[in-house]
């Protein structure tokens, strides 16, 4: 599964507010070459929009913004089939690893990394990455933990992609700016296709 990721490269963060377009976001982003979506349980439509574009089989669903073992068990339920969540939690990831679906914990410190690390982990999303100092962070944090590699998400961005892609600890990077909540809103799919072409070619080098 996060092999998977890694080879597609950026994983569009979506907040979905009707699961009614979550067909025609799923068309636009297999369409875009990015067949993947982190879709955020911060709305009430995110359950039934897992479920509609899981369903598909053409594209990998996971769940976003996960923050409880029970938020776990719901996603899974509904066809996700990797969790990421904002910050590290124990429980979160215990639940994952019950369900044998792969966790992309969020962390921000070394101490949180050093948790995830006892933990069994080595992939983690590195959140809110501009904010907390981008690549540089990423690679200073790299140093003590060569084996783990970082998903980068939060201010990632098509001018600054390229570069977080570049660095040998990030294995992919996450963002909104393909798929906004205001594109799929709005009904917008055939830009959201143009934007997640442009990315896949930066990804394509
Ligand atoms: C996330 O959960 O990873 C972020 O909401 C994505 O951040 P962005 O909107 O800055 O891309």
């Amino acid at each position: 599964m996060l092999a998977r990721l890694e080879q597609i490269g950026i994983v569009p963060v979506v907040v979905m507010d009707d699961d009614a377009h979550a067909l025609d976001l799923a068309d636009a982003l297999v369409a875009g070459g990015l067949p993947v979506a982190e879709i955020t349980l911060r709305t009430a439509a995110s359950m039934r929009a897992i479920e509609r574009m899981s369903a598909r089989g053409d594209i990998l669903v996971g769940a976003g913004t996960v923050l409880s073992a029970e938020q776990v068990d719901r996603a899974v339920d509904a066809g996700a089939s990797f969790v990421v969540s904002p910050g590290y939690s124990a429980s979160v990831v215990d639940r994952c690893r019950h369900h044998g679906v792969a966790v992309l914990p969020g962390i921000a410190t070394a101490t949180e990394l050093q948790a995830a690390l006892v933990n069994g982990l080595d992939r983690v999303k590195f959140f809110p990455a501009g904010k907390l100092g981008g690549r540089p962070m990423i690679e200073t944090l790299a140093e003590p933990f060569p084996a783990v590699r970082f998903m980068p998400s939060g201010g990632v961005r098509p001018e600054n992609v390229a570069d977080y892609l570049a660095s040998p600890a990030v294995f992919a990077a996450g963002g909104s700016w393909m798929a906004t909540r205001q594109l799929i809103a709005d009904g917008g799919f055939d830009e959201i296709v143009r934007l997640c072409r442009e990315s896949a070619q930066i990804v394509a080098g």
